[in-house]
């Protein structure tokens, strides 16, 4: 049983003078994990990072500016002083491509180079909006797995495939919430049965009808057709519903081939991981850095801007996916340091109203805005126009917020309990190693952390300073 305890210096070893594919590195998570790797294991051979970039040049500079020099690499760059260019050099290699093209739109020199060397793929990328286009959410999210499973079936020598897909990709369940495989066919509606390539052949048919529509009119119609297909299926929108479905790619693919690459059989070697909702670095290497507007956080910027907030869902801590939980230290937060204005007064920070059903948010939202809003209209039509434009701001922002609610607001009154029985199988597996102080660094149990002091103290002084600015 000794060799299967994992410890952070086996951890760190396994990197050594590996090969590793990393899709998404631009985002959030992506660059994240570039920088751990180089700071844990300098050893590592080689990291290929899968860029969209129309040449070689511009997908180096994007690395370059938007990968390892952001100041998250800030440690790795200190450890190694002048030599940290180098270091890159040598270890970094970006590749100009897109997954949503067969062969990752690679030449075939490169392809087979990375067939013959890669040890591990991790996919990262995906597209992340809600109500995305329907097209371009396939594109990415169902046939990029498509064509990374298919790189991986050519690689000689793979040992992991590793793909980040959501939490919420089960959709919104009551109770306990599994971790298994979804087979494809499997839908969150009883009795349909969800075919994937049923759904690509749908939208090149979309995609034809469209095609002499302007670019507002083809945005339009792809993103309704999105949500359409999700919620007939059971999922709440366009992101969550495409996640799934390349979770099922994937399981076709690689899980139930009939000739699946030697080295990668059985679930052993093919990894999904599905993280909730993930908020800034809670230590290393940077506290409280992120990148781009999470959902939560969109409320602590309308707290931050003293607008005032009315929000489905229940206030006080809960499940820490929860938007509540977050909420009540994000009032905390501006209470005790409010924002003070141009000449230095004070701005008083509004109260928060929440709700307990989306029913009692409609019939407030009714009640305090449509009705004054077809007041308003009225007497509109009566002036002759006199406030045609003040009418059709408020009504453009009352449309938005109410479509804010219609995507997110599942996402407040979730009621499952992820099962995560396999990580923690995998931290019962986790010895002490001889160095405390990489353990803490390979530490993946959120009951250690003290979610209001994150909250207070780093996440949401991480959203001002990396997100608001
Ligand atoms: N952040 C969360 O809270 C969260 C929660 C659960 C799961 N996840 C999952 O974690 C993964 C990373 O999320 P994130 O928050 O880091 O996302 P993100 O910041 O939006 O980054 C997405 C990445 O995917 C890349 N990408 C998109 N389309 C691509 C394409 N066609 N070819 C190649 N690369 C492409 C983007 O590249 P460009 O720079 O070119 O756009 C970017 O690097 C995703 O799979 C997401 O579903 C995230």
């Amino acid at each position: 049983m000794a060799s299967d305890r994992l410890d952070a210096e086996r951890i760190i070893e396994y990197f050594k003078g590996k090969s590793i594919l990393i899709t998404g590195a631009t985002g959030f998570l992506g660059k994240i994990l570039v920088e751990k790797i180089l700071r844990v294991q300098p050893d590592v051979k080689k990291i290929y990072l899968l860029v969209r970039a129309i040449d070689q040049a511009s997908a180096n500079q994007r690395v370059q500016s938007e990968v390892t020099e952001t100041e998250l690499f800030s440690v790795v760059k200190e450890k190694h002083g002048k030599g940290f260019s180098r270091f890159i050099e040598e270890k970094v290699v970006a590749l100009a491509g897109d997954i949503i093209y067969d062969d990752l739109g690679l030449d075939p020199p490169l392809l087979q180079h990375l067939a013959d060397n890669l040890d591990v793929i991790v996919n990262g990328a995906a597209t992340t909006n809600f109500y995305g286009r329907y097209d371009v959410s396939l594109d990415v999210n169902v046939l990029g797995v498509k064509h990374l499973c298919q790189l991986a079936k050519k690689c000689r020598g793979l040992k992991v495939f590793l793909h980040v897909s959501t939490a919420y990709a089960g959709g919104e369940q009551e109770g306990l919430i599994q971790e298994r495989a979804f087979e494809e066919g499997w839908a969150l509606r009883e009795g349909m049965h969800l075919d994937v390539d049923a759904e690509l052949r749908l939208v090149a048919d979309v995609r034809r009808e469209v095609e002499d529509d302007d670019d507002k009119a083809r945005r339009k119609a792809m993103k309704e057709l999105g949500l359409a297909r999700a919620r007939h299926f059971g999922w709440s929108n366009t992101y969550v519903f495409t996640k799934a479905m390349g979770e099922m790619v994937l399981s076709r693919m690689l899980l139930q081939s009939s000739s699946p690459a030697p080295a990668i059989t059985g679930a052993g070697g093919v990894v999904v991981v599905r993280p909730s909702i993930i908020t800034s670095i809670q230590r290393d290497p940077v506290p409280g850095w992120m990148q781009g507007t999470r959902t939560i956080d969109t409320a602590h910027h309308r707290v931050r801007e003293a607008e005032p907030v009315v929000l489905p869902g229940r206030p006080g801590p809960g499940r820490w996916t929860s938007i509540p939980g977050d909420m009540v230290a994000g009032r905390r937060h501006f209470t005790e340091k409010p924002r003070v204005g141009k000449r230095g007064e004070v701005i008083p920070t509004k109260e928060m109203h929440f709700f307990k059903t989306i029913a009692s948010f409609q019939v407030y939202m009714l009640v305090k805005y449509r009705l004054p809003l077809e007041i308003l209209h009225l007497v509109n039509l009566l002036l002759c126009g006199l406030f045609s434009r003040l009418y059709s701001n408020l009504a453009r922002q009352y449309r938005y917020v109410m479509h804010l609610v219609d995507v997110y607001g599942p996402f407040a009154f979730f009621k499952g309990c992820f099962d995560d029985i396999n990580l923690e199988r995998l931290r019962q597996r986790m010895g002490k190693s001889r160095n405390p102080q990489d353990d803490e660094m390979f530490n993946f149990d959120p009951k250690t952390i003290d979610w209001e002091d994150y909250f207070y103290r780093i996440h949401i002084p991480g959203v001002l300073k990396y997100i608001l600015k």
